[in-house]
């Protein structure tokens, strides 16, 4: 009997072993750390160190990481030249796919091998938050603007896309969902920077095709589509009628299930404590009302869960970030993630080359043209 089997989306299919992150209905791990416990004790730059070098950073290690994010972040004249000339109406993760590949031609790290990316990945996560902050400003018709000494990496993209230092709870709120999006095993976006990895091309094309993948509304695209969906009721009542109607016409809703998490995903939990406080402490009930009033049927009727994008796209947009921005900010966290993976599946690896069922014509000869 042939091992082969089809499976669609290779759901249920094993296709690699990872020390990175382990993805299970009962607990989601990094480098051994419970998300939980590193959503509430570390920062963006700490989990970064954590998932690229295997373990915490001492106190001297995450300032190493710190001055490199740094000394990455200023961005090149042709790269700004570059963001000016392009279309005013390219979607930010389209403009993000091209500008990290054409940093690519810029890569200031010498050298190949683990050490070399692993540098590389702190260049392209420092680059990746201020490219999304000059857009930011070019979108808004303001000039970019170098970055401040002394903020975090969170609190940076925002004070580059604003240009005055963030309120602490928008900084500590934006750290958390880099903390939360930062690594999720073989999701769409990562196998394809490991598929990338196994015909030994470079971390570069890796980002740039993960970028396109985590695009898709059916992966990262959906923090913003969750975010345009509530964006379309005025209360909870409204919501509801929609919902109601969406689910008897087996309408895919935005922000909810999951591949692996069939009774609630960790980070969405997480993240949405924090958010109905924030909505809270800015008097925005109604926006809790319309969110409850899509996340209850969706729970206790189908048994369908929140994912992480469904409490981060009402997250963001509170804190007054426009939804182009949104799966950007994916980015600049899986942006770990996804190096994190292109430097495990370096050390051992096998091109990826599965199979496929052929249900095509049968043989047949090549009519001469007059005959077709
Ligand atoms: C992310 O893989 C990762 O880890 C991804 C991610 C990460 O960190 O990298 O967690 C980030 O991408 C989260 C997912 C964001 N996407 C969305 O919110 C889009 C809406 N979600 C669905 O498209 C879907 O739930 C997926 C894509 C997330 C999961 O797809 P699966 O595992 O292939 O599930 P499925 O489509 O086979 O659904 C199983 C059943 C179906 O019903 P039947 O056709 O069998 O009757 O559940 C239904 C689906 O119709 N269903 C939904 C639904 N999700 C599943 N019905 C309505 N709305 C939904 N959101």
């Amino acid at each position: 009997m042939s091992e082969e089997r089809f499976s669609p989306g290779l759901a249920g299919v094993i296709a690699g072993e990872t020390s990175i992150a382990c993805v299970e209905q009962g607990k989601l791990l990094y480098r051994g750390y419970a998300i939980a416990d590193l959503a509430t004790t570390c920062t963006f730059e700490e989990v970064a160190y954590l998932l690229l070098n295997d373990e915490l950073p001492s106190a001297k290690q995450l300032q190493g990481i710190k001055d490199k994010l740094a000394k990455y972040r200023p961005l090149r004249s042709e790269i700004l030249d570059a963001l000016r000339r392009t279309p005013k109406d390219t979607p930010m993760m389209d403009v993000l796919r091209s500008m990290v590949s054409y940093t690519g031609h810029f890569d200031p790290v010498k050298g190949e091998g683990e050490e070399a990316d692993r540098e590389r990945a702190i260049w392209l996560t420092s680059q990746i938050g201020a490219i999304i902050a000059a857009r930011f400003r070019l979108m808004n018709g303001n000039e970019p603007i170098e970055p401040m000494d002394g903020l975090s990496h969170a609190a940076q993209i925002l004070y580059q896309c604003h240009g005055e230092v963030p309120d602490p709870l928008a900084a500590e709120l934006i750290d958390l969902t880099l903390v939360l999006y930062a690594e999720h095993d073989f999701n769409a976006s990562t196998f394809t920077a490991r598929v990338i990895c196994s015909t030994m091309s470079d971390l570069t094309s890796a980002i740039t095709g993960a970028i396109g993948a985590l695009k898709g509304p059916l992966h990262g695209g959906a923090n913003e589509a969750a975010m345009e969906m509530l964006c379309k009721f005025k209360s909870g009542d409204e919501a509801k009628a929609w919902i109601t109607n969406a689910l008897a016409n087996k309408e895919k809703v935005m922000g909810f299930g999951h591949r692996v998490y069939k009774n609630g995903d960790h980070r969405a939990d997480i993240l949405e404590g924090k958010l109905r406080k924030l909505a809270h402490q800015l008097g925005e009930e109604t926006w809790l009302d319309i969110y409850d009033a899509i996340r209850h049927p969706m729970v206790h009727e189908k048994h369908i869960f929140p994912n992480v994008d469904y409490p981060c796209g009402l997250t963001y947009y509170l804190l007054g970030l426009p939804l182009d921005l949104y799966t950007p900010l994916f980015v600049a966290s899986r942006i770990t993630g996804w190096s994190a993976h292109f430097l495990e599946q370096s050390i051992d690896n096998r091109i990826y080359r599965p199979l496929s069922i052929y249900v095509g014509h049968g043989e047949r000869k090549v009519p001469p043209i007059d005959e077709r």
